[in-house]
């Protein structure tokens, strides 16, 4: 089956392909971005809101992501608002700057990225699956080369270091396998390939 992806990102379009690779699913690029409003207020409603718009729109199985940075210093201030924390005008450096800042004196640095997505098979088969990744908030930058909050990011209980430290090739290969986005597609085909393969 052949879900479309639900954003304009191909970046994130090609590492969900490459993440179905080998299943009875496969997801490729929407035809064209479209506009859509992300009013929910967690990761699930702004994933069922994309989705919902690209099916609507071009009328095929389609998946949706939302993901977000979860700081346990600072709970009203990222999560679902992650990608605009600190404001629209700001680089991804600066976010991660404005966010060490913050929590310049904290000693709680719990953190976990969360990445929910959302499969419109149907206007009435709709499933969603989460997937999370645990860490720490480190204290500087680390590297040059992460995407996001990577270069503030440290994994628990896995051997890497902060995701930014790295190279890019070995970044994508710990994320590939661990990352929040990687547990979550786990998931979802673990449920959906028998699903779809149903009699
Ligand atoms: P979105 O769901 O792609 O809009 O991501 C929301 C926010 O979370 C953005 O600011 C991303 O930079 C951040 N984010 C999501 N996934 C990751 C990741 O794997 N590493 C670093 N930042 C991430």
């Amino acid at each position: 089956m052949e879900f479309i992806f639900a954003s304009g990102n191909a970046h994130k379009a090609a590492e969900l392909a490459e993440l179905f690779k080998g299943s009875n699913l496969s997801i490729v690029a929407a035809p064209e971005a479209i506009a859509v409003e992300e009013t929910a207020d967690f990761l699930y409603g702004n994933a069922e809101i994309k989705a919902r718009a690209y099916y609507d729109k071009f009328k095929r199985p389609t998946v949706a992501d939302d993901s977000g940075l979860f700081v346990e210093a600072l709970p009203a201030e990222l999560g679902v608002l992650t990608a605009r924390f600190g404001g629209d005008s700001l680089t991804a450096l600066q976010r991660c700057e404005l966010l060490l800042k913050r929590m310049e004196n904290e000693s709680e640095r719990s953190a976990f990225f969360m990445c929910v997505l959302c499969f419109v098979l149907s206007p009435t088969e709709i499933y969603f699956f989460e997937g999370r990744l645990n860490g720490q908030i480190g204290k500087e930058i680390v590297g040059d080369t992460g995407f996001g909050y990577d270069p503030i990011f440290y994994p628990n209980d896995l051997k890497h270091g902060p995701l930014g430290a790295q190279s890019l090739a070995q970044d994508e290969v710990f994320k590939m396998a661990h990352s929040h986005r990687a547990r979550a597609v786990a998931r979802a085909r673990s449920f959906l390939t028998s699903y779809i393969a149903r009699p």
